[in-house]
């Protein structure tokens, strides 16, 4: 499984880019703002980080006006992909982006339908948001399952990045089911290094290191 990291702090993405496991980046128009700089520069420095696909997010809603945002965030780098949201002019704006050689990330994907229309009008990427459907008490990985399901029962091309990500059990659970990528924030990232085990064992090997004769 690929993984993204899903924020647009660079010093967050240098952290763990150097623990090599960093695939790529998903950022958001929240994500972006909170980082108070501005959003090309940000794109680009993150592109400068990370050698891998870069999502970054177009906000106008209509497919006409979508398909220049398009072009000018893929000037920022090769590496970039757009994110769209799922929306009927999102869709005729990926099925565009297709047909220019740009690549997308449907974003704002809430059901297994949603993602089905999306690998049809050739999105890249399709992002189901899993945190927000827990939030509303629905269980947000069952669509995952069902999203694979149905790309595997098709063969489309449509990668599955499971976004929205709270814990580290969502993480198990996209590895379990096979999806194509997690896009993980830097917290979860963090949780997913860790085990109070490891620590514990780090303390006592070194503790034990210095009962060994001449050291
Ligand atoms: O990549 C999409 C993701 O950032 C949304 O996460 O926590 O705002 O639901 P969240």
């Amino acid at each position: 499984m690929k993984i993204f990291i899903d924020t647009a702090n660079v010093e967050h993405i240098r952290e763990m880019n150097s623990y090599g496991i960093v695939d790529g980046v998903t950022t958001n128009p929240t994500l972006i703002a909170q980082e108070g700089r501005d959003f090309a520069e940000v794109v680009m420095e993150i592109c400068e980080i990370v050698d891998g696909p870069v999502s970054a997010e177009v906000v106008s809603e209509s497919a006409k006006d979508m398909i220049p945002e398009a072009e000018e965030l893929s000037k920022i780098h090769r590496n970039v992909i757009i994110k769209i949201p799922m929306t009927g002019e999102g869709l005729k704006a990926a099925q565009i982006c297709k047909q220019h050689n740009i690549k997308t990330n449907v974003t704002l994907v809430f059901s297994p339908t949603q993602a089905l229309l999306a690998a049809k009008a050739g999105a890249t990427y399709v992002s189901p948001f899993v945190g927000r459907l827990d939030d509303v008490n629905h269980y947000g990985m069952d669509i995952v399952e069902n999203i694979l399901t149905i790309y595997d029962n098709y063969d489309f091309d449509t990668q599955v990045i499971v976004a929205s990500i709270r814990s580290p059990l969502h993480v198990l659970e996209a590895a379990m089911m096979g999806a194509h990528v997690a896009t993980i924030p830097y917290k979860v990232l963090k949780q997913l290094l860790k085990h109070p085990l490891t620590d514990i064992g780090i303390d006592r090997f070194l503790e034990d290191y210095k009962k060994i004769p001449g050291k």
